[in-house]
């Protein structure tokens, strides 16, 4: 009876309390034998499960079927997912950066030794996209997926485009709200985004790649006047992580991007993920929710251990695709923008390249290929130059037609 099934939880924090409520909701709590946490003398609510610290024999734990991995720290969450994995358990994470950075490794531990390793909670917190991707998309060729995939960083985008206020000012709000970590790196500089769309590669393409691999670059740098710029344009700027494949050529970035109304991702604010998903077939479909927080994220959970009871797998159909070769030649166009101190020739790039789109020489639409982009990061950087990404051509064409005609409002 997969109700029987019992449980042990890794951590009893935001995610794995959420998980607990459906559990209880459920009446399935009694499935709950141990919960492991680090802090013992922390007051916490009560539960009828057994509490304890970890230590050395917590791990690998025979006598429980579910090991539902919940802690902060990747570093610690390997041993506990990997060795339970290794000895025929079935596992659930939500743990990105672990899975991003051990994919290829845990999903041979999961088949060499019979296990069940299930991660929804690692992605976009309540959509479902691991699942769709997986199981929908398992028969359909993807062109590309992209979409906002961190909440933290939407939320500080959505206060500078609403409030006026500066990126230090919304960061120190987020994180009063709890919308934001203590330490902030992974989410505004867009690793988090990072460890997602690769968790989102390897089921939408096939190829499982490592996070160093690709380029990322975070929000921190956003000014007012990039702000101001946009919304003068009717434009907004998103932290878009993206994965496109042109014929063997698979591209994957983390860029704050500029983007119209016309893009879906418009519309999703605040704490909220969106992914857009194109292929030929189904053309584009678009998915909008929660991106964190401990009841949609325990709600994805709860659905993993659901899964798990009637014995289901990812399929990783499409998985080992050793045609694609992971490409970052690809053209974009970007936007550029100098502080006062900084003037173009110190930007090294060749001027027939450099497309200016106001009267005071501060801000240039470029076309580069990330390759480039990455030869230019370390002078982008020191030079405390704003780089945001342009969606597509379209949009990039009609800004420059329109500072042709004038049209283009600079601030
Ligand atoms: N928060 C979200 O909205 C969200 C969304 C999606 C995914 N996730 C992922 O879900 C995981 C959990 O996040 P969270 O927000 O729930 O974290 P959290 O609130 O900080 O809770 C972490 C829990 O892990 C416990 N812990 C830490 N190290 C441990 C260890 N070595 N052994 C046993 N327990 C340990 C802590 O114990 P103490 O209680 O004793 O301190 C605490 O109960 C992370 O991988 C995170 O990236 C979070």
């Amino acid at each position: 009876m997969s109700k029987n099934k019992t449980i042990k939880t890794y951590g009893f924090g935001v995610v794995a309390q959420g998980f607990h409520n459906y559990l209880v909701v459920n009446n399935e709590e009694e499935r709950l034998r141990t919960v492991i946490i680090k802090n013992p003398t922390k007051v916490r609510k009560n539960i009828n499960a057994i509490i304890e610290t970890t230590n050395e024999n917590t791990i690998r734990d025979k006598d429980v079927d579910v090991i539902v991995e919940l802690i902060s720290s990747s570093e610690e969450a390997y041993g506990i997912v990997a060795e339970n994995l290794e000895i025929g358990k079935k596992v659930i994470s939500a743990n990105k950066k672990l899975i991003a950075e051990n994919l290829e490794e845990l999903i041979n531990i999961e088949k060499e030794n019979e296990a069940i390793f299930l991660y929804e909670g690692a992605v976009c917190g309540s959509i479902p996209i691991i699942r769709v991707l997986n199981d929908l998309y398992a028969n359909e060729e993807i062109n590309e997926v992209k979409g906002i995939f961190n909440g933290s960083s939407n939320y500080i985008l959505s206060q500078l485009f609403t409030k006026g206020i500066s990126y230090n000012e919304a960061l120190i709000q987020a994180q009063k709200l709890g919308f934001a970590e203590a330490d902030p790196t992974s989410d505004v500089g867009g690793f988090d985004a990072l460890y997602k769309l690769i968790i989102i590669t390897a089921h939408a393409f096939g190829k499982v790649v490592k996070p160093y691999e690709v380029l990322n670059i975070g929000i921190q740098s956003i000014t007012k006047n990039d702000i101001a710029f946009a919304k003068q344009n009717n434009l907004k700027i998103k932290l878009i992580a993206k994965a496109s494949l042109k014929n063997d050529d698979l591209t994957l970035s983390v860029f704050p991007t500029l983007i119209d109304d016309d893009n879906e991702l418009y519309n999703v604010e605040n704490e909220y993920n969106g992914v857009l998903i194109d292929s030929d077939n189904i053309g584009q479909q678009f998915y909008k929710g929660k991106g964190a927080g401990s009841l949609p994220t325990g709600l994805v959970v709860y659905s993993d251990l659901k899964a798990i009871d009637s014995n289901y797998r990812y399929s990783y159909k499409k998985l080992n695709q050793e045609n694609l070769n992971l490409s970052s030649d690809v053209k974009g166009s970007f936007l550029l923008s100098l502080d006062e101190s900084t003037t173009i020739d110190q930007l090294d790039l060749p001027l027939s390249n450099l497309f200016t789109i106001d009267s005071e020489g501060k801000r240039f639409i470029v076309k580069l290929t990330i390759d480039e982009l990455i030869l230019n990061k370390y002078n982008f950087n020191k030079l405390n130059i704003s780089i945001i990404a342009i969606d597509d051509y379209k949009l990039t064409n009609k800004l420059i037609e329109a500072s042709l005609k004038n049209e283009v409002l600079t601030v």
